[in-house]
C-alpha cells in the first residue's frame, strides 16, 4: 500500500507534467478546459495517496525494530526523517496546486486570462516540477534505507 500510494501520486504528477501539459500547450483552449477537469479529478487521488502513505509509513515505522523515538543515530533513521520532511513539503505543494487549480477552473479567472491566472499557470508548472523532484528524492532515500 505504501509503495502503491507513492506510484499513484508521483506517477500522476509525472504524467501531468511530462505528457498532458506539453500536449495542452500545443492544442489550445479546448485542451486547457480538459486539463483543468483532469487536474481537479487527480487532486482527489493525491489526497487518497497522501493519507495512505502517511498511515502505512507510520505503521511500517512503528513496526520496525530499527525505529527508536527521536534517535537519529543510524543512516536508516536519518533517511526516514528526511523522507518525512519531504512528505510534509509534498503535502504543502499539493495544497497550493489544488487551490490554484480550483481558481483556474473558476469563472473569476476569466478563462485563465487575467493577471492572477497567468501567475498561477506559471506557479502550477513550478510546483509540479518541484513536487516531482521531491518525489524522486524520497524514492531514492527509500531505496537507500
Ligand atoms: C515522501 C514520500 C514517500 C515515498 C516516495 C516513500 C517510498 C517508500 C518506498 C518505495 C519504500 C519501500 C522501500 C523498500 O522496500 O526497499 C518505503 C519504505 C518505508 N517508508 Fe516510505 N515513502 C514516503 C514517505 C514515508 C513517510 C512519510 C513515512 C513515515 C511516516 C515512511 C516510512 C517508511 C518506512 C518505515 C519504510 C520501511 C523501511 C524499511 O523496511 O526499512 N515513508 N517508502
Amino acid at each position: 500500500m505504501h509503495i502503491f500510494s507513492a506510484i499513484v501520486w508521483l506517477g500522476g504528477l509525472m504524467y501531468q507534467g511530462a505528457v498532458v501539459s506539453p500536449v495542452v500547450q500545443q492544442q489550445g483552449e479546448a485542451a486547457r478546459v480538459l486539463q483543468k477537469m483532469m487536474g481537479k479529478r487527480f487532486s482527489g487521488f493525491v489526497w487518497m495517496s497522501a493519507w495512505t502513505m502517511a498511515a502505512t509509513g507510520t505503521i511500517l515505522m512503528l513496526l520496525s525494530p530499527r525505529f527508536i523515538w527521536f534517535r537519529y543515530a543510524d543512516r536508516w533513521s536519518v533517511y526516514l526523517l528526511l523522507k518525512q520532511i519531504i512528505f510534509i513539503l509534498l503535502v504543502f505543494y499539493a495544497f497550493g496546486l489544488a487551490r490554484m487549480e480550483v481558481y483556474l477552473g473558476s469563472p473569476s479567472s476569466n478563462g485563465g486570462f487575467n493577471e492572477r491566472a497567468e501567475l498561477y499557470k506559471m506557479r502550477v508548472a513550478q510546483y509540479r516540477t518541484i513536487s516531482i523532484a521531491l518525489g524522486i528524492a524520497a524514492m531514492l532515500l527509500a531505496a537507500a534505507m
